[in-house]
């Protein structure tokens, strides 16, 4: 066996441990919605950063947040992300107090600059006030436009109320709200409730859009593969 083949083998071997089967992928729902006509979004990451994740997750986390990110910037093609294609934000949520717009849509223009600044995001707090995070997204997302929100969260509201009826009417005004999962203490119906439904080629009924990650190491792999499934070696090379 050569070794790109046996590398392959190991990748396949690796999504499968961590992710079930039929499960969607980063690239995968990344490559439907902006793929299309027209492509540009307003995309804002929606991060938690609450108690029970520890400083290794919060990185590994970031690691794959970056990793989508790259995708994005190569979704249609090279240099999406850009001040009049997909434009960027991430709002950071955890406590009422720490939960905030870290950078708003558009502060960054450049895939390197949003690639510092989601690099550079400290991690605050210790509950998990997922209503208050959406609304935040909301704001910046405004009520044009193609517009996502990526969110990741290991667990369960447990301030500020029931984040669903707050999604459903983001998802009303036309914002797709898609959801990383990650680890055994996830709310799956919350979770479930809150994200969009997407049609993806080959099945036959809508998909909810959740992705769901035994750890956040396994999340980081799983976006890491994503990413080389998209990205030209080119630039692959460019950035570690
Ligand atoms: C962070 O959490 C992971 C997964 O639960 C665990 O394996 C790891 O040892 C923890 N790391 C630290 C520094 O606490
Ligand atoms: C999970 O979320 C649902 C819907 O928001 C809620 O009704 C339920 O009480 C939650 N369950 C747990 C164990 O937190």
């Amino acid at each position: 066996m050569n070794l790109s083949a046996l590398l392959l083998l190991t990748a396949v071997g690796a999504a499968c441990i961590n992710q079930r089967v039929d499960a969607l992928t980063i690239d995968q729902i990344i490559g439907l919605l902006m793929g299309g006509s027209p492509p540009y979004w307003k995309v804002i990451f929606d991060v938690d950063s609450s108690g029970s994740i520890n400083t290794t997750e919060w990185y590994y986390s970031k690691q794959a947040t970056l990793d989508t990110l790259f995708i994005i910037d190569n979704t249609p093609a090279a240099d999406s992300v850009h001040p009049i294609r997909h434009r960027i934000g991430l709002v950071r949520f955890s406590d009422e107090d720490v939960t905030k717009v870290i950078f708003g849509l558009g502060t960054y223009g450049l895939f390197s600059q949003n690639y510092m600044a989601i690099a550079s995001v400290p991690k605050k707090g210790i509950q998990t006030n997922t209503k208050k995070g959406l609304q935040l997204c909301q704001n910046e997302l405004g009520v044009q436009g193609k517009r996502l929100v990526w969110m990741t969260t290991d667990g369960k509201s447990n301030q500020g109320g029931n984040p669903v009826p707050k999604a459903n009417a983001m998802k009303s005004t036309g914002i797709v709200i898609c959801v990383v999962a990650v680890g055994p203490d996830t709310n799956m119906t919350e979770i479930n409730d809150m994200a969009s439904w997407l049609w993806i080629p080959g099945y036959i009924k809508p998909k909810r859009c959740v992705l769901e990650f035994e750890s956040f190491q396994a999340y980081k792999t799983a976006a890491r593969a994503a990413r080389n499934r998209v990205v030209p070696a080119r630039r692959n090379r460019r950035i570690k």
